[in-house]
């Protein structure tokens, strides 16, 4: 087995490597390889100091995830945590990288801390619904204090080199190519000076004024109780963080070591882990391995300045790449460009953008009013409305524009991307790229993989999401791809429940209490009716919402009345469209009632259209759709998405259910062949194929 911990003594100063690729985590061998090497370093009476430094990319990324649910492996991370605090030498953690979780807690746990330039340090075990279990809610407290240990915390977000010199959470920055030599140079200062060896669990300076607040921390839960609702891991750091504020060290620690016992075997922590993984599983394409060349992407070409192409096209910009920009219009052009600019400039205006970097991205633009301006393009998305008219004339146009070897893309939400590929004479050559809105925001791509798509193209599409921040989840060509056809029968079912009598504030209530930020019919109101409800043939109720101007939360009026604080109230005049258009089409009054039985209605069905989709080979696995609809639809993270969710409910008892419902409902409740399998053999979604 491969060593992970060595170490090399030099002019009485221990080095210890750690290397356990790819990021460090502290799995039980590394956990075992450390406590030897430590014990080996306190032991030698030629060694003075100790430093740690770890090999590869990167500092410790934290506990090792794969691990959590099954019986710890001595030594624990709180044993090693402990053995440091009690280490009667000063060891000193020589960080690079990323020191995550349990890896910055170890860090914290040493006497003192150097980092490279470029490192970060953080505790994001929040995002796996989980709080730092290695003392990091007793240490930072006692470093920044209750309310930025609150912040850094529950935010889990990564706090770069020179900030954390700042709030004193290293003691020293250098460069990055010099942080083995520095880290040894500062410790045989330190053996020098007399070998101090402070300890954060020793100090309280930080924690006095606290003491006498104890309102903090109901003031910190109530000002955030927007941003927590729905997970428990935030109740629970702020639990820790008291402690630390209001206990001995020890009881502090033994505090946090009950929360996060009880955290890790939450439904939440572990639907949150799920996503971890199945966000990178994503990335995998069996047929498609490292050694499937990919192309190089240099520059991009974007059709359609819209609110679509702009994002797609910030996309790029973020990432360094230049974007050559055609419109139609002059006039649509300098709107689209505006648009992108005051996107810019509202995040400067946040701090989170220098006015110079708002040039420098905007400078990466070529406006163009001519397709022939995409003739040097590596990558070409069309961007345009959704019209198979004009997205082939548009390939048809581009076959004879773009150079070979060019990627041509369509951002196209439905419709069939063999058929715009048909349209040029290298389908090989032609990919779905769909975005979903906000593109510049919203982490989701889905690569759509036409019957001729090239294996390189497909490679350099997944490759591309992760260099523009986005994860690629690969669909297959059907109508709606993976998300927007997984979440259209809750859209359905909504408005089948809405015409049959069950308030529309009821069944938003329910997707809201489920942990979904807002409701359907509230995302309709804020989306635009009018946007929506385009396509409409028959008489809906979103028709005569709009032929009454009531086209959603901009109008002040859509589904609901909206005062001018934008706050939603059931309407008279909606209730009045609803019943006129259910008399129109004959549906009996006979609403829904009970949270189960309405979340049956609208998300079993969706459990459904991902064993379709599934089955249909449009999706590579289950999790990629639990991704879909987590990155995509913003399906409640802590629920793991609807597949996940669905193995945690029992597939036997959603057959049974829909069974039911489909003898009242019809069709749209026949559960999927797959659904009825797995749940006849007693397997799960999550068991694989
Ligand atoms: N445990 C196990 N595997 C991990 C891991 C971890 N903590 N962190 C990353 N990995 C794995 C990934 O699954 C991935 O595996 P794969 O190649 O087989 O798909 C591989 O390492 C590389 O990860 P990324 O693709 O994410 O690499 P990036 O370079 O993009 O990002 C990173 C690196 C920023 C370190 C990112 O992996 C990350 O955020 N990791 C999780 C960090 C974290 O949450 N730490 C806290 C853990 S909980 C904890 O420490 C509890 C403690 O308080 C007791």
């Amino acid at each position: 087995m491969k060593q992970t911990a060595t170490s090399v003594v030099a002019d009485g100063v221990a080095l210890i490597t750690l290397d356990n690729p790819p990021v460090n985590a502290l799995s039980a061998s590394l956990r075992q390889g450390l406590q030897a090497e430590l014990e080996k370093a306190f032991d030698d009476e030629a060694v003075g100091a100790i430093v740690l430094l770890c090999a590869g990319r990167t500092f410790i990324a934290g506990a090792d995830i794969t691990e959590f649910g099954q019986p710890w492996q001595p030594p624990s991370l709180p044993d090693l945590c402990t053995m440091l605090d009690d280490a009667p030498k000063p060891v000193i953690a020589a960080i690079h990288g990323t020191a995550l979780g349990g890896g910055f807690e170890l860090a914290l746990a040493c006497h003192y801390r150097v980092a490279a330039q470029s490192a970060k340090v953080g505790l994001p075990e929040v995002h796996l619904g989980l709080l730092p279990g290695a003392g990091g809610t007793q240490r930072v407290p006692r470093i920044v204090g209750a309310e930025v240990a609150l912040e850094i915390i529950t935010s889990g977000r990564q706090i770069k080199a020179a900030e954390a010199l700042a709030l004193g959470l290293v003691d020293a920055v250098v460069d990055d190519a010099a942080l083995q030599d520095e880290a040894l140079a500062f410790a045989r200062r330190i053996m020098v000076d007399g070998g101090a060896k402070p300890r954060i669990r020793d100090r309280a300076d930080a924690l006095r004024a606290d003491r006498d607040r104890p309102e903090l921390f109901t003031a910190f839960a109530a000002a955030n109780a927007r941003r927590f609702k729905g997970v428990v891991a935030p109740a629970a750091i702020i639990e820790a963080v008291e402690a630390a504020v209001r206990l001995p060290f020890n009881e502090g620690l033994a505090k946090e070591t009950a929360l996060f016992e009880r955290l890790v075997t939450s439904p939440e922590s572990a639907a949150q882990r799920h996503v971890f993984f199945a966000e990178r599983e994503a990335a995998r394409v069996p047929d498609i391995g490292p050694d499937t060349s990919a192309i190089d992407i240099g520059s991009v070409g974007v059709i359609g300045a819209g609110t679509m192409g702009g994002g797609i096209t910030m996309n790029f910009l973020n990432a360094g790449i230049p974007v050559t920009l055609v419109e139609t219009s002059q006039e649509a052009l300098d709107r689209g460009l505006a648009t992108i600019r005051r996107n810019y400039e509202a995040t400067a205006a946040k701090g989170r953008m220098t006015a110079a970097q708002v040039e420098q991205r905007m400078g990466l633009i070529t406006p163009s009013l001519d397709l022939a301006a995409l003739a040097e393009a590596d990558l070409i998305i069309e961007a345009v409305y959704e019209s198979m008219d004009v997205k082939t004339d548009i390939f048809a146009r581009l076959d004879r524009i773009a150079r070979q070897g060019a990627i041509l893309a369509s951002n196209t939400s439905f419709l069939d991307l063999n058929r715009i590929a048909g349209a040029t004479s290298r389908p090989e050559w032609v990919v779905g790229l769909h975005f979903f809105s906000p593109a510049n925001v919203m982490r989701l791509l889905e690569v759509v993989r036409g019957a001729a798509t090239s294996k390189p193209v497909v490679a350099t599409a997944m490759r591309l999401a992760k260099r523009i921040g986005k994860v690629a989840v690969l669909s297959g060509v059907c109508d709606g791809f993976i998300a927007n056809r997984l979440l259209a029968p809750r859209g359905a079912q909504a408005e089948a429940m809405m015409l049959e009598g069950t308030p529309i504030a009821e069944i938003d209530r329910v997707l809201v209490d489920y942990g979904f930020a807002m409701g359907h019919f509230q995302m309709m109101d804020l989306v635009g009716l009018d946007v929506i409800g385009r396509n409409a043939t028959e008489r809906t109720v979103m028709g005569d919402l709009v032929a009454a101007g009531r086209l959603g939360q901009k109008r002040g009026a859509g589904y609901y009345d909206y005062d001018e604080k934008r706050r939603s109230r059931p309407s008279d005049v909606t209730d009045r469209l609803i019943k006129e258009v259910a008399a129109a089409h004959g549906v009996a009054h006979a609403p829904t009632s009970g949270d189960e039985a309405l979340l049956a209605r609208l998300l079993y069905p969706v459990v459904n259209e991902g064993a379709k989709i599934l089955e249909e080979g449009i999706a590579l696995r289950a999790s990629d759709i639990d991704i879909a609809a987590v990155l995509g639809y913003n399906w409640p993270v802590y629920r793991g998405g609807p597949l996940f969710w669905a193995d945690q409910v029992g597939l036997d008892r959603i057959v049974a259910d829909m069974r039911q419902l489909e003898a009242v409902h019809g069709e749209s409740f026949r559960p999927a062949p797959l659904l009825v399998r797995l749940a006849e053999a007693g397997r799960r979604f999550g068991d694989g194929a």
